[in-house]
């Protein structure tokens, strides 16, 4: 079974065809990056219009390369929540005039879920239930995935998600948008300087009253805090401070994200007795995420045999094949949307 994928809920047109739920026949992604880049941040007006003015020529490719047809795909599954509305809107509203004109099922998918799915497409073996951690820039959430298309939150984004804070944090360091690609070569840089490379600055561990919940804000306040008070103490004075180590600060900042994620995702895996772990999303392309996650994983649960399930770097960001995947698992479970589907900027994963 063909499912052809769209996704529009950020910066982001990507259109896909999945076989089956786990076989990529195409997948094409326009970025709009370099553009944001100029702001420092997405804009989401012209997100819409970039959107917009791509879509049908990103999904005549996907179709292409996937040797089919609209007339070959069996459903069309595409990202309704969450997300910029004006941005979502445009799939929803393209993928419903796909659905009208060739006669065929409107799959609704909700984007974290598609981040999920992610790791369908690269694991074969991987098949709920599991515990899944999911993290982008806009979700921090931890989630036991009961079945293909039941998941149960355990604990979620308080204020800024953790991809959110990588940004804000790399714009106030001087660092390109988006922040968290650019924290990662830094604290790269940094290890490669220094052999031991125990993190230099000390910074909060924030408490949740559910231990599974993130809070990244006060986190990242701390951070810009250390940043402004630098500048502050050089001005006016003739012989001013040396500059902060922006690359220590950044891997700092990374080592205590990654810590924060890396234990509450071990002790949700503790409590639940989950031995199957997925990491997804745009911040699971995190090299310091990865090693951590994998490090610390093997030494707390090494008494059971705990597998860890990662996507590669092609699918850890925003794209259709994901939502493509998702989108089967939805239809199998009979999941279907009208003509009257909406999108939702905010809508919690159920
Ligand atoms: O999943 P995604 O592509 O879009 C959303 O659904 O939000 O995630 C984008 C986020 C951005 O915040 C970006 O800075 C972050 O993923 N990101 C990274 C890395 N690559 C992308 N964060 C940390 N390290 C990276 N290597
Ligand atoms: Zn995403």
């Amino acid at each position: 079974m063909k499912i052809l994928g769209i996704e529009t809920s950020c910066d982001e047109t990507a259109c896909a065809v999945v076989e089956d739920g786990r076989k990529i026949l195409s997948t094409c992604v326009a970025s709009q990056v370099d553009e944001h880049r100029l702001y420092g941040g997405v804009v989401p007006e012209i997100a819409s219009r970039r959107h917009s003015e791509c879509i049908v020529q990103i999904c005549e490719e996907a179709l292409d390369k996937a040797g089919c047809k609209l007339s070959d795909v069996d459903g069309i599954a595409v990202t309704y929540a969450p997300g910029l509305i004006g941005a979502l809107l445009v799939g929803v509203n393209f993928a419903k005039g796909l659905a009208l004109a060739a006669n065929k099922p409107l799959i609704p998918v909700h984007h974290i879920k598609g981040h999920a799915a992610a790791n369908y497409l690269a694991y074969p073996e991987l098949e709920p239930a599991y515990l899944c951690l999911a993290v982008s820039g806009g979700h921090s959430q931890i989630m036991e995935v009961r079945s293909y298309t039941d998941f149960h939150v355990l604990g979620r984004t308080l204020d800024d998600a953790a991809g959110e804070a990588f940004d804000k944090v790399g714009r106030a360091l001087g660092f390109p948008y988006p922040g968290g690609v650019y924290i990662d070569k830094a604290a790269n840089l940094y290890k490669r300087a220094e052999i031991d490379s125990a993190p230099t600055f000390r910074l909060p561990f924030p408490k949740t009253a559910n231990e599974f919940d993130f809070s990244f804000s006060g986190l990242k306040t701390a951070v810009i805090n250390i940043i402004h008070n630098a500048e502050q103490r050089s001005v006016g004075r003739d012989v001013p401070d040396a500059p902060i180590d922006k690359n220590a600060l950044a891997a700092s900042f990374q080592h205590t994200v990654c810590d924060i994620l890396c234990t509450k995702l071990v002790n949700a895996a503790k409590l639940t007795g989950h031995t199957r772990i997925a990491l997804t999303g745009g911040v699971a392309a995190n090299s310091g995420l990865r090693e951590m996650l994998n490090c610390q994983l093997s030494s707390a649960l090494r008494e059971s045999t705990c597998q860890l399930f990662v996507p590669p770097l092609e699918l850890c960001g925003d794209n259709a094949a994901m939502i493509a995947a998702q989108g089967y698992y939805e239809f199998l479970a009979g999941n279907r949307a009208g003509m009257d589907l909406n999108a939702y900027a905010n809508r919690d994963v159920m």
